[in-house]
């Protein structure tokens, strides 16, 4: 094992991925931010120098960081932010993993600048489970914004105006109505005939699910939030904000260009803002292809028939029983919940501008609790240390019957060591019922179930799948329906539960399980390092 260094320098940098030049946060100046090359076993160490205007964290999206949770990341939940002029060094070990993950700012907002791939290949002389391809090729998708930048400083972010494959935008984004709409660089990815690609995908837009699909082409889906999947053949793709596919492409077809496109899925109702629909494409181009020939086009799925591709896509997939990590579903539950997930409406504080519908705002609630994130201590801290006031571990096992969006508060649910949880998630909007991202922290959950409607205790526990159930740390709870998640709490600390839209951040789709110390030194939380970065007197710069 190696140990892997990095110096991430984040500073405003102007840049021009549409029409406007604007001037944001990068990580060494680069949209997307650099990529990270580990394997397993390897320990990470990021050197992170804040010469930006803004207070930021690091996340390492979907790594266990076990026994190392001080280095998540999560800003005021495990550690105060690095302020301007500031560094931190995160340093923790990569285990027990393989495949595609991704690095974020998770400060709200800044996420939309600040991300990069993580990419954890097999401990030296390992293979893959598939077959060794060709190349590999990550392709990370983006959210973009020309209008309006000042969302680094808005919450939650406008609407964008497009999406980016590696940061570029390609030729169906108009600069103007006038002028050549084919003027901003396009993704081309050059193959050769008959060769195999691995596909490493990222879904890094703040707030939107996006399909992937390339015209002629299928992919086999190898792997999902880094987990090894059965080789699973489709021609199109859906990954919500924060999800990882490995998918295998040959390139089996006729010499030639073929699109490869991303398009927003909708899945709400109209009183949500609706995303930009222009697809924005990237060109697969075979060696020996004429630079005349035309390309071919692909047909993205809309409307109804989007909401039962997704479904069809995200419900087929399954686990590669005995494949590197698997390990068999735990069949004791120790901790049952059921959580209920809402979207509504609230009137505006007096005074204050409103964003929503009917002059009023959106909230959000996790068992009508909306979640308030600390503003002086993060609350890890606060646990490790046995601060009172930060937070109160009375998180609401049973949903109440009614949602009012009223009772905020910073609420726990504590865990015991090695407890197994399950957790049946239903997606209540009232107002509108899209489907949301569920991302936890520190652990992969076995996906047990997902469907529409409400969850029958009777009729659908019987149809869950505890045999070879796909492993994610992110899940989208369908509009409206539901997804049965099992995880084991084998790792002490505090980590986060919420949404991944970025934008139902603010709202307070959060809570944070407290993992508690198992029985040995092994097996409880280190004391912090000695230059986690404080909180300063002035609770207000740390709203996230
Ligand atoms: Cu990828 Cu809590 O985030």
């Amino acid at each position: 094992a190696a140990i892997v260094e990095h110096v991430f320098q984040v500073k405003n940098v102007v840049v021009k991925p549409l029409c406007k030049e604007q001037m944001i946060p990068t990580v060494n100046g680069s949209l997307p931010g650099p990529t990270i090359n580990v394997r397993e076993g390897d320990t990470l160490v990021v050197h992170v120098i804040n010469n930006s205007t803004y207070n930021i964290t690091i996340h390492w999206h979907g790594v266990f960081q076990l026994k190392s949770s001080w280095m998540d990341g999560a800003n005021m939940i495990s550690q105060c932010p690095i302020q301007p002029r500031n560094n931190f060094t995160y340093r923790f070990d990569i285990t027990g993993q393989e495949g595609t993950l991704l690095w974020h700012a998770h400060v709200v907002n800044l996420r939309a600048t600040l991300h990069g791939a993580l990419i954890i290949r097999p401990r030296s002389g390992r293979p893959y489970p598939f077959p060794k391809p060709y190349k590999e090729v990550p392709l990370v998708f983006e959210q973009w914004w020309d209008t309006d930048i000042e969302l680094l400083n808005s919450r939650p972010a406008p609407i964008s105006d497009a999406y980016l494959i590696n940061g570029l935008a390609g030729d169906s984004y108009p600069c103007s109505k006038n002028s050549n709409a084919h003027s901003l660089r396009m993704f081309k990815l050059r193959v050769v005939q008959g060769k195999t690609y691995l596909l490493r995908i990222i879904n890094a837009a703040l707030n939107t699910h996006l399909f992937f699909k390339i015209a002629s082409h299928n992919v086999t889906v190898v792997s999902v939030d880094a987990v090894y999947t059965t080789p699973y053949v489709s021609d199109v793709m859906i990954l919500t904000p924060g999800q990882t596919v490995d998918a295998l492409l040959t390139a089996d077809q006729p010499n030639g260009m073929y699109y490869m496109e991303i398009s927003p899925y909708t899945s709400a109702n109209s009183l949500v803002p609706v995303p930009p629909s222009t697809p924005i494409r990237g060109l697969i181009v075979y060696e020996d292809a004429k630079s005349t020939a035309s390309p071919s086009n692909s047909l993205m799925p809309s409307g109804m028939n989007a909401i039962s591709t997704a479904h069809r896509f995200s419900s087929n997939i399954t686990s590669l029983v005995g494949g590197p990590y698997w390990t068999p579903v735990p069949d004791h539950v120790d901790e049952k919940m059921f959580v209920t997930m809402g979207l509504g409406l609230k009137p505006c504080p007096p005074g204050t501008k409103c964003i929503g519908p009917f002059g009023q705002r959106y909230a959000g609630s996790l068992n009508n609790r909306t979640f308030v994130i600390p503003g002086t201590i993060s609350l890890q801290e606060a646990y490790f240390y046995n601060i009172s006031g930060v937070y109160t571990d009375d998180f609401p096992d049973q949903p109440p019957m009614k949602f009012d969006y009223a009772n905020f508060g910073t609420s726990v649910k504590t865990l015991k060591y090695n407890s197994t949880v399950e957790m049946v998630v239903q997606n209540t909007g009232i107002i509108t019922s899209e489907s949301h991202p569920m991302h936890l922290h520190g652990f992969n959950f076995y996906v047990l179930g997902y469907g529409f409607g409400n969850y029958d205790p009777i009729r659908d526990a019987d149809k869950l799948n505890l045999v070879n159930p796909q492993m994610h740390n992110t899940v989208g709870v369908p509009p409206g329906g539901w997804v049965v998640l099992r995880f084991k709490a084998n790792n002490p600390g505090a980590w986060m539960f919420h949404c991944h839209m970025d934008a139902h951040l603010p709202y307070g789709i959060i809570m944070v399980f407290i993992v508690q110390n198992g029985p040995t030194p092994e097996t409880s939380m280190q004391p912090p390092p000695s230059n986690l970065p404080q909180c300063t007197r002035d609770p207000t710069i740390y709203e996230s």
